[in-house]
């Protein structure tokens, strides 16, 4: 084996690159559950694209036969229904997954100098994540898929000039048809996922650079010691990589049960909808995307005036691009002394606990009718919403801050 090794590390950097990115590459000591989440979104990255694979061998893109391709897979390919669940269940559990690691760097302020670029990478990974879902959903051609891909596309046609244009070279027809659903089956099998992965490596790759940050938003590399390893960091391998493995087991344990016992959680993983065929002439009574859209979708459909000139539905849309562009600016707009939250005063606390209310109101409110007090409601949450972002620099700045430690605590 040592010769096997000694023959390959002459000719590729195989343990150059353990040792530098596991064996040697000390993270802080300190990671709690927050940071399981990380391996988390890889695993789902890894797990979505193998059942995509064999889901792949069975399905057909094609408007005609599409359909009953996904039943057939469901009844009479072996195993084929727990592909297709683990496929479907994977999705909402790849954002839950994400939404929860983009939820730590809002906790320890993993986004702020010197991560920016990781986080923005993040974010772009997010953008292609929600593309990806979107174009994935058109495969099933259930009555849903059908309608979500229509509404979502006819956005486009708010844009001035050219959103009509637009809309059009986007679906390759002029209503949702079977160009598009080619298209999407070409984006979302090839194009997206290679696009995710590049986009992973890179956002590793960054992460590596600076180093990991940690629940005190204490920098480990500014503390070494004479061997020059950060007095608070350990191996990657093999103490995370073990912690890593419960964590991955108690999510593959929840992960099961959801697709063993209740795959379409509801209607909320597989909306009942979506059990009937793609029908031209019969909208689904309320049209709804999955839920990891519908915070946004609520944005969408919150605003109900038109002002300076622009159509009440073009602001929609503005406001629902604003809504994801302002997370890219999160590192700036923050202007605390501190990083995590351990060590910021109320205001910063009492915003983020207000902007998570507002957020999980609005996904809530995206999947009910918009009228009466829903509307006024998600009105109301998506001033909230901004209000977390265009307030930022200014609360967290006047926000009260405490001594930060000057290395990571392990309580
Ligand atoms: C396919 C999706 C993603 C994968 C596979 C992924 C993977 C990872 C991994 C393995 C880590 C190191 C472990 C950890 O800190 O938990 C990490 C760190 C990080 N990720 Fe992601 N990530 C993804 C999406 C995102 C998104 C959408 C964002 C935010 C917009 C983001 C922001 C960050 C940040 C800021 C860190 C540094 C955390 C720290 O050091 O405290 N990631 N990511």
């Amino acid at each position: 084996m040592q010769k096997l090794l000694a023959w390959i590390d002459d000719r590729f950097p195989l343990t150059k690159v353990w040792e530098e990115h596991l064996a040697k590459y000390y993270a802080p000591k300190n990671f709690n559950f927050w940071y399981y989440f990380g391996s988390l979104a890889l695993l789902m990255l890894v797990m979505q694209i193998v059942t995509g694979i064999f889901l792949t061998m069975h399905y057909k893109p094609d408007t005609g036969l599409a359909f009953a391709s996904v039943e057939y897979i469901m009844r009479d390919v072996d195993w084929g229904w727990l592909l297709r669940y683990m496929h479907s269940v994977g999705a909402s559990f790849f954002f839950i997954v994400v939404y929860l690691h983009m939820f730590r760097a809002l906790l320890y302020g993993s986004h702020r100098n010197p991560r920016e670029l990781i986080w923005l990478v993040g974010m772009v990974i997010f953008v292609a994540l929600m593309a990806e879902a979107f174009m994935g959903y058109l495969l099933p051609w259930g009555n849903m898929s059908y309608w979500g891909a229509q509404v979502i596309l006819s956005l486009f046609d708010a844009i001035p000039l050219v959103g009509h244009l637009l809309s059009e070279w986007m679906r390759g027809d002029f209503v949702v048809s079977d160009a598009t659903l080619n298209r999407f089956f070409a984006f979302h099998v090839i194009a997206v996922p290679l696009i995710l992965a590049a986009l992973v490596f890179v956002h590793i790759v960054a992460l590596h650079k600076v180093g990991s940050n940690n629940p005190d938003g204490v920098e480990i590399k500014k503390k070494k010691g004479a061997d020059g390893i950060p007095l608070d960091g350990i191996p990657f391998h093999p103490y995370y990589t073990v912690k890593d493995i419960v964590g991955v087991t108690v999510f593959l344990m929840l992960f099961s049960a959801v697709i063993f016992f209740a795959p379409e959680l509801g209607g909320w993983f597989l909306e009942p909808d979506n059990f009937m065929p793609a029908n031209i002439l019969q909208t689904p009574p309320e049209i709804v995307p999955l839920w990891y859209f519908t915070p946004f979708y609520s944005i969408l459909r919150a605003n109900t005036y038109a002002f300076f000139g622009i159509e009440a539905k073009l602001w929609g849309v503005i406001f629902m691009g604003l809504a994801i562009v302002f997370f890219f600016f999160l590192p700036w707009l923050d202007r605390s002394s501190v990083k995590s939250i351990r060590y910021r005063g109320w205001m910063y606390k009492a915003a983020l606990a207000i902007f998570v209310v507002a957020f999980l109101t609005l996904g809530y409110l995206g999947t009910q009718p918009a009228a009466g007090p829903n509307l006024i409601i998600a009105q109301v949450c998506t001033v909230l919403y901004f209000a977390f972002f265009v307030l930022m620099p200014l609360y967290t700045k006047i926000d009260k801050t405490k001594p930060v430690p000057e290395r990571v605590t392990t309580k």
